[in-house]
């Protein structure tokens, strides 16, 4: 029987997509090392699934030797590398420990996976590799571009991946980048769990309509958009974990690398998903306009062709429901995993 080892699968999408792995019949192995995360996560994700993990091991994926135990133990046939740190800011701050925990966990994946003979891999990649995208939509060819060691972590890995590809065409690297995940799971049980402060928009968000921060700053007016405020393409979390499901379940029908855009398609503004968030929540939202942030583009959003071309994949869930969603979990969990 075959097993997908999934890193990172206690965090936000790696519940997701463990859950819809579950729930898709597979046998997953986590390895997750909690630094961002709860085991209580994985405790609701079987639940939900009313299925058990073959494992979970709770383990740095830069330890060899753990890494080496799991595959001995685990007929481990594929992979999906979510184990990262994300934060934008943190990692200007901190250059060094995202190069140590992204570079250096992916190093020590591929090569216990090659010692193995395990060569199929899903990476977590992100619409940061597209830097500044000169026009929107984005497609896959768009020339990549980093603008923060974050970016960089992810731009190196996949350039990593692309020439183990090309050395070995016996591996299959699926390349996911990812737009802006949001949402929960339609239960409340699992969903975005930030420490301390937001950095993102909607978890931002959702933590003002709830009460638990004062009002949302808007990052700029004065982009060349609709309205001024910056517009991305939000995708719901479950949709994203679905296409993590198509991609596994694909693997033999794909060359050796693969990049593809997991979004909608459709770009939203700051104050469009404001407004969606009240709707959904019936709560208001303050916010103030502030200046633009450092860093932040104008307007990133997918064309999202390919992924429906090679994976059968495209997303089926609008902004309204991810609000609706986001705000189930909000309300639910006010302290996410950390209550229970
Ligand atoms: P997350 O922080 O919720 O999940 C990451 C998980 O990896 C956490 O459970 C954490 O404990 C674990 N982890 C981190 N370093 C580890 C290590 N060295 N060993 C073992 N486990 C480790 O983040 P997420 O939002 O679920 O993101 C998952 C992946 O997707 C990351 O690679 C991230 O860079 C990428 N991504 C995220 C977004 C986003 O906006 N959330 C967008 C694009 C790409
Ligand atoms: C969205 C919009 C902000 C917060 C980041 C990473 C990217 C990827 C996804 C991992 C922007 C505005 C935000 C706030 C605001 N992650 N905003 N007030 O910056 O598109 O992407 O997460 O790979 O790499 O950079 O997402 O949610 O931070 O911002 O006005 O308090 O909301 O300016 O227009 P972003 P975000």
């Amino acid at each position: 029987m075959s097993v997908i080892l999934v890193t990172g699968g206690a965090g936000y999408i790696g519940s997701h997509t463990c859950l819809a792995l579950l729930r898709g019949g597979h046998e997953v192995v986590v390895v997750d090392d909690y630094s961002n995360a709860s085991p209580l996560a994985l405790t609701r994700v079987e639940a939900l699934a009313g299925r058990r993990f073959r494992a979970v091991i709770e383990a740095d994926v830069r330890n060899r030797d753990a890494l080496r135990k799991v595959f001995s133990e685990y007929a481990v046939t594929a992979v999906i590398h979510f184990a990262a740190k994300k934060a934008v800011g943190e990692s200007v701050r901190m250059p060094l420990a995202y190069y140590d925990n992204n570079l250096g966990g992916l190093f020590s994946l591929l090569e216990v996976m090659g010692e193995f003979g395990v060569k199929r891999i899903v990476f977590s990649s992100s619409a940061t590799v597209y830097g500044d995208p000169v026009t929107v939509p984005i497609t896959e060819s768009f020339p990549t571009q980093a603008t923060n060691p974050y970016g960089r972590t992810k731009l190196m890995s996949e350039e990593i991946l692309t020439d183990l590809a090309a050395a070995d065409p016996g591996w299959k690297v699926v390349l996911l980048r990812y737009f802006n995940p949001v949402g929960a799971d339609e239960s409340g049980q699992i969903g975005e769990d930030p420490s301390g402060i937001p950095n993102n928009l909607m978890p931002y968000v959702s933590q003002v309509a709830v009460g638990k921060l004062g009002e949302l700053q808007v990052f700029g007016n004065d982009y060349p958009t609709r309205d001024g405020t910056g517009v991305r393409d939000y995708i719901h979390v479950v949709d994203l974990a679905r296409g993590h499901v198509s991609a596994v379940e694909r693997f033999d029908s794909l060359p050796s690398l693969s990049a593809i855009n997991l979004g909608t398609g459709r770009g939203y503004s700051v104050l469009e998903v404001v407004l969606a968030f009240e709707k959904a929540s019936g709560c208001p939202v303050p916010f103030r306009i502030v200046p633009r942030r450092d860093g932040d583009v104008a307007e990133c959003w997918a064309d999202p062709a390919l992924a429906e071309q090679v994976l059968g994949w495209r997303a089926e869930r609008g902004l309204d429901t991810m609000c609706e969603d986001a705000w189930r979990w909000q309300q639910g969990n006010p302290d996410g995993y950390r209550q229970a």
